[in-house]
This record gives structure tokens, sequence and C-alpha cells, in this order.
């Protein structure tokens, strides 16, 4: 048997998924507020429920956005999401991040935004839980590799977080910076990549709806693995633009440097927006192997997202901006 054929998809309709991890940090969120009982903040999350919690109920603390319902029959097993990792702090074999990242200290944690704000500020994972609406959003994740999934995540729009900060108007472009705990990550010490991993995204691509920090993944927060407890998922772009375990966010006058960028310029761009007819320099993008199926599918422009998020890129030359 092949590698990947252990990850068969196993289709799961939304309304199947549970988000436990919403409901769970919040009922601490409250205990932290001393606020007794759940359905008072259901209620204030969520309206029209207002009665004592089932688990019925707390599906109604997702937002049925409906965006990505269209590939809710393609969705790829949790068990090949949790098992196929790219996260090069701990390791470079895809296969044993989950065992390696597995005792990961992501509680407490807290996000730092700072930078060209009004609002500069610091995030729990309980706050960004209970102050943001948690919506599903099924995306198409293509890994710059060529190989791709179809992740039902659960989060918020980025652009919710960045309207409460407060950008000014000198602000152009978002940094983004995961946590290094060389004690906890091996591959961290390995002394290969320049660590801390950072990312960034023009401020206008940060504010599209599209762009999400993601809490969770089917009926779960975030494994390790993953990216836990928050990370940032943007659909149109090479995965590794997708940043784990944030623990910073920075407004910026300058194109920040981005750890693959700073590493091989030549192959991993700025943009890396998801383009089958700009080829990485040493293989093709305009084919995939998506995990869990046999064979290669064609790779989509702009990773199928063209027409939300062309109007960004007006007048750009996306061969000349990879
Ligand atoms: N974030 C950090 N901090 N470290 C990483 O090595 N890898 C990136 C991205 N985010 C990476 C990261 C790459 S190359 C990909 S394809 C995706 O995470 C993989 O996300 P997944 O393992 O959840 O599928």
């Amino acid at each position: 048997m092949k590698k990947q054929e252990k990850y068969n998809s196993v289709p799961v309709k939304p309304d199947e998924i549970t988000p436990k991890h919403i409901y769970q940090n919040r009922r601490t969120f409250l205990k932290q507020m001393g606020v007794v009982g759940l359905g008072a903040l259901l209620a204030s999350c969520a309206p029209g429920v207002t009665s004592t919690p089932s688990t019925s109920e707390t599906l109604s603390d997702i937002t049925p956005s409906g965006i990505g319902s269209e590939l809710e029959n393609q969705l790829t097993s949790k068990e090949a999401i949790k098992g196929y990792n790219n996260y090069y702090e701990f390791t470079t074999n895809k296969e044993r991040v989950a065992e390696l990242a597995q005792d990961f200290v992501t509680e407490p944690w807290s996000v730092n935004v700072d930078g060209l704000v009004e609002n500069p500020g610091t995030y729990s994972t309980e706050d960004l839980l209970s102050n943001f609406e948690q919506e599903q959003r099924i995306y198409r994740m293509r890994c710059v590799e060529a190989w791709s999934m179809v992740i039902p995540w659960v989060g918020f729009p980025l652009h919710k977080l960045l309207e409460e900060v407060k950008p000014t108007s000198e602000a152009k472009y978002v940094m983004f910076e995961s946590a290094l705990v060389p004690e906890q990550m091996d591959g961290a010490n390995s002394g290969m990549f320049p660590f801390p991993y950072t990312e960034g995204l023009r401020l206008d691509e940060a504010m599209h709806d599209l762009t999400i920090l993601a809490t969770g993944i089917y009926d779960e927060p975030l494994a390790p693995q993953n990216g836990a407890p928050i990370r940032l998922v943007v659909p149109w772009k090479y995965g590794f633009k997708s940043i784990k375990s944030i623990i910073k966010i920075s407004l910026v006058v300058d194109e920040p440097p981005t750890l693959w960028n700073i590493v091989a310029p030549q192959e991993y761009g700025f943009y890396a927006n998801v383009n089958p007819n700009v080829d990485h320099p040493r293989w093709s993008q305009a084919t995939e192997r998506r995990i869990g199926e046999s064979g290669r599918i064609d790779t989509l422009f702009m990773n199928g997202y063209a027409e939300e998020v062309m109007p960004l890129y007006e007048g750009l030359d996306l061969t000349e901006n990879f």
C-alpha cells in the first residue's frame, strides 16, 4: 500500500460537526468571569438561543456561513489532516509531526497585536473564542509541494480582529510570528531554518473575508500539529502562508520578511498565490495530489477562489509577483 492510501477521504456532513472546543472554552471563560450557566453566553453570542444548552444548541454557536459548502462531499478525513503535516519547528518528516508535537504546551496562550494600530492588545485563546463569533469554513488547502486537502476549519475572519485594533492609515502590511519554544520543538534546534517562522500579507489581503484565523478543525480544537491554538488560513495562497501557532500580529509599513522568502526567494515569493501557470523552479504546479485520493487533479487558479480575490491584484503581474 502506498503511504498516502491509508488516508481515505470520509465525507462528513457539516451538520454532524459539533464544535466542542468552542463551548468548552466559553465555559472556562464564563467560570473566570463568575457567570453561572452557559445559556446566558450563548444568548449573547448566538441570537435566538436562550435555553439551557444541549448538543444541538451548541451547534447554533457556529454561524452557518455556507462558505465552502460545495466542497462538503470532498472533505479530507480527520485522520489525514492530523497525520500528514508540515511543521518544521518539530520535524521535516510529515508523518512524525503529530507524535513529536503532541506535548507542545498551548495553554495558557496569548496573541500580541501591535505596531501601527490605535488599540494594541493581548488576546488569550479564551478572548479570541468568546469575542469573535466562530464559523465553519470548508476550504481547499494547496501546499506548494503539490499536495492538497479539503479542510473544515472553524474560526473567524481576521478582519474582525483587525477592525478591533484599528490599523492606522500608515499600516500597509500585516506580519505574523509563530511560537518558538526550542525545548519543546526538536526541529527548531537543527539550525536549518531561521526561526521563528514568520509570514506576512498585504493589509488588503489580510482584510479579505476569506482570510481567517482558525481555532478548530472538524469537531475539535486545533491539534498541536495543525497549529494549536490559533493559526492563519489564506485559502488562495500556498499552504506555507498559513502560519501556525501565532503569538504575534504586527501592523507595519513595509513588506515584512517571511521565513520561506528569506530561505529561498527565487522559489518562494511573498505573494505565493496558487497559480498552475507559474511553476516552481523544481516542479510543475499544474496538478496536485489530493491526499486520500488516487491520481492527480488539475490545480485551480487561485486555488478556486479567483472570483473572490482577483480584484486584489488588478494591475499586478502575477508571474513577476509569484
Ligand atoms: N507554520 C509554522 N509555524 N511552521 C511550519 O513549518 N508549514 C506551512 C504552514 N504553516 C509551517 C507553518 C506549510 S508548508 C503548510 S503546507 C501548512 O502549514 C500545513 O498545514 P497542516 O500541517 O495543518 O496541513
